[in-house]
């Protein structure tokens, strides 16, 4: 299935208890929506200029690109919420064939959105087709095989694209140039990340006190989505070894049996930085190597591993590979010492 759900988040019967926090959490407004201020007031400005005009102009084509885990996907949703759009969710790998995306387009309606996650793992004959479908809402099609064969230009609907990746690096040219707004999501600030811990522990009914909240913001990788991740793994410990309050001692003793560190850094993270230093000391080393040696793919410890140790100064990237820099030698060390 090229489209993956219709989405305005709703709750359905038979989503998993799981599948149904993780919606409850979601944002769906700018208002829920915490940080990233210069994206929002970027994307505000557009959206009011659109509904200002109101002659049937539709928001221009937003990518928005950064790390796993920081909201591309929930700031999709917003867009199209406040646009008052419905939002129709695909992504790269899932439109395998041409003809699976000129369906999608051709039942797209005005003023719609649609939301490819993924964007730079489009096949390419599925990309050209979305050049002219962004550029002059065109869908140039051949009808027919051989001689007999003719090309076919049909009218689609005003529609907004928007695009998500993790690497703008891997997007062709030409259709990054297709986007009218383009913007990078930038890790979190640690007081954001306290908002968003204590918004999801408001929507979930459980108290968590100010210093639990600050030491789990700390832990988060500057992350929403690990926020969340972690404040879960806490509360439910605090549900089965207290009286579910989710005090400092729990935070501190569900992290420990959690094996995370001061950093935020869990025991993949320490083994890729472990097993880059043992083996290749001060020298720099190619990420498939780095992959090899880990047992991951290369495109995971790009996209998942790498940007926050970098982030945090714990790896740092030369032309020859990455290296582990003084700061990243001295987190291994004292973690080891603390032992
Ligand atoms: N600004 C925010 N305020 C509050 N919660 C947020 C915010 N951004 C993200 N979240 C929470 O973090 C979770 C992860 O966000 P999301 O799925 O949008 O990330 P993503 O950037 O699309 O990640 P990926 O690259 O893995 O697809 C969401 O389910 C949401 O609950
Ligand atoms: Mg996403």
């Amino acid at each position: 299935m090229a489209i993956e759900r219709l989405v305005e988040p709703t709750v359905a019967e038979n989503d998993s208890e799981e599948e149904k926090i993780e919606i409850s959490l979601r944002p769906v407004t700018f208002g829920e929506y915490i940080g990233q201020e210069h994206l929002k007031n970027n994307i505000r400005l557009a959206i009011d200029a659109v509904k200002k005009r109101n002659d049937g102009t539709t928001l221009d084509h937003v990518l928005l690109y950064g790390p796993p885990g920081l909201g591309k996907t929930t700031m999709a949703g917003v867009i199209a919420h406040e646009l008052g759009a419905s939002l129709r969710v695909t992504s790269g790998p899932a439109i395998e064939r041409a003809g699976d995306l000129a369906s999608i387009l051709t039942n797209l309606k005005d003023g719609d959105v649609l939301f490819i996650d993924e964007i730079h793992r489009l096949r390419r004959t599925v990309e050209e087709i979305l050049y002219s479908a962004m550029e002059d809402y065109k869908l140039d099609i051949v009808i027919g095989k051989g001689p007999a064969a003719r090309s076919v230009r049909l009218d689609l609907p005003k529609f907004t694209v928007i695009g998500a990746t993790t690497r703008t690096g891997s997007l062709a040219g030409p259709l990054r140039d297709r986007f009218g707004i383009i913007h990078r999501l930038e890790y979190y600030k640690e007081p954001e990340i306290e908002q968003i811990i204590n918004r999801t522990a408001g929507i979930l009914n459980t108290k968590i006190v100010p210093e639990a909240t600050g030491l789990l913001a700390t832990r988060s990788r500057l992350t929403p989505r690990i926020a969340n991740r972690l404040f879960k793994r806490v509360r439910d410990f605090a549900d089965v070894n207290g009286d579910g309050i989710v005090d400092r001692e729990m935070a501190v003793r569900s992290l420990e049996l959690m094996e995370i560190d001061e950093l935020g850094l869990d025991p993949a993270d320490r083994n890729m930085l472990q097993l880059m230093y043992d083996n290749y000391g001060d020298r720099p080393v190619g990420l498939t190597t780095i992959a090899a040696l880990t047992g991951d793919e290369a495109s995971t410890i790009e996209d998942y591993y790498e940007p926050y140790l970098l982030q945090m100064g714990l790896i740092a990237r030369t032309s020859r590979g990455r290296v582990v820099t003084e700061k990243g030698k001295s987190h291994l060390k004292n973690y080891k010492n603390k032992l």
